[in-house]
């Protein structure tokens, strides 16, 4: 009997579903010939069933999405929605109501994708940014008061837990020993970084640096420890990626740093993430957003939501079936592909999910 994979497909806004469609094709494909089965469920969710409905999620959203083994989900984002009401009422809310703790973003550099970075290549540019993806201030604790008023004040806290903190170290920490360059062997050691901020944020970056050593020493004398403060960070991405293997931190910090990252890897045509519940139901997206201005015209790269559907594989432990998807995409990027940017691919959204699909 081969396995069935029951797969939420969350297709979401602008050009959210041009992209899920070539990666479903993708994983489809690789379903066929590595012998497993893919059940797939569609839902509208998005910014055009909010305008219809004035509904964000349906109440029974996160019961139906832990009915599945995973999820794929394109881009939330909708030029006639306010800002704020999507993300936070869908990609946020399915994170938090699935306690997708992790937020994987593997910063990869495809041989034959440019990159803005001067000298560098896919030897330099090949580390992963482990994000935590549930606290922080995001949890949205904090608020506003004497609002409209001279003395009107705003509090968003930066708010962690021992707890917290110790889940995403644990996987960060067991993630450098499977994946750390030295397993991979392309390095000398297989290291986890903290990127904090302990010189300013000393209470925060406090708890996170003692609880980074403490299970560090205790449970993985085998990973090497570094760390680095976020600006500097910054600064190394662009200087010196190649100093990085496994990075950790938390969840404003990962958000800003992947983006700079995703730049240096070729841009949102191939950056990929997934929101990891180890224990539970997780979702991949590419990193892009929905690009309303190309809606429908067939010109956006699909390669992320298609490295995003890999990464689902590899986590459902389709490990063959992920290699392969990602052999064909470094083909495409080294062979076929002018350019990962909208528009300059030369070609169509539908080609490019052809070009990966045939090579599988
Ligand atoms: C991301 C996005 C989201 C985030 C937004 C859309 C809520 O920027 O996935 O990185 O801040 O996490
Ligand atoms: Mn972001």
């Amino acid at each position: 009997m081969s396995k069935t994979y029951k797969i939420a497909v969350l297709p979401g806004d602008g050009t959210g579903p041009e992209v899920t469609r070539e990666a479903v094709k993708v994983i489809q494909v690789a379903a066929k010939k590595f012998g497993f089965t893919l059940q797939l469920n569609e839902y509208d969710w998005g910014g055009d069933r909010y305008l219809k409905t004035g509904e964000v999620l349906p109440a029974n959203a996160a019961v139906e999405m832990k009915q599945h083994d995973a999820i794929l989900l394109g881009a939330i984002g909708h030029p006639e929605v306010k800002p704020g009401i999507l993300e936070k009422g869908i990609l946020l809310a399915l994170r938090f109501a699935l306690d997708q703790y992790i937020n994987l973003r593997p910063v990869r550099l495809y041989e034959g994708v440019e990159t803005p970075i001067k000298d560098k290549g896919p030897k330099q540019i090949d580390y992963v940014v482990i994000r935590e993806n549930s606290g922080d201030v995001y949890t949205g604790t904090g608020g506003i008061m004497m609002k409209d008023t001279p003395h009107e004040v705003a509090v968003q806290n930066m708010l962690y837990t021992r707890a917290q903190v110790d889940r995403c170290l644990r996987y960060a920490f067991e993630y450098a020993r499977k994946y750390g360059k030295k397993a991979r062997g392309v390095g000398p050691d297989n290291t986890l970084a903290l990127v904090g901020k302990t010189n300013v944020l000393t209470y925060v970056f406090d708890l996170w640096e003692r609880a980074f050593h403490e299970m560090g020493a205790k449970e993985f004398p085998d990973i090497k420890r570094d760390y680095y403060h976020v600006d500097a960070t910054c600064m190394w991405m662009v200087k010196s990626p190649e100093w990085f293997d496994v990075l950790v931190t938390a969840n404003l910090f990962g958000d800003i740093i992947t983006d700079l990252a995703a730049i240096t890897q070729g841009g949102l045509g191939i950056a990929a993430g997934g929101n990891i519940n180890p224990h539970g139901v997780s979702m991949f997206e590419p990193m892009g957003g929905s690009a309303p201005k190309y809606t429908g015209k067939g010109v956006i790269n699909p390669l992320a939501a298609i490295c995003s559907a890999m990464m689902m594989l590899e986590t459902l432990g389709e490990q063959t079936a992920a290699n392969a998807i990602n052999k064909a995409v470094a083909d495409v990027c080294k062979n076929k592909v002018q350019s990962l940017a909208a528009g300059k691919m030369g070609y169509n959204t539908q080609q490019v999910g052809d070009l990966v699909a045939e090579r599988i």
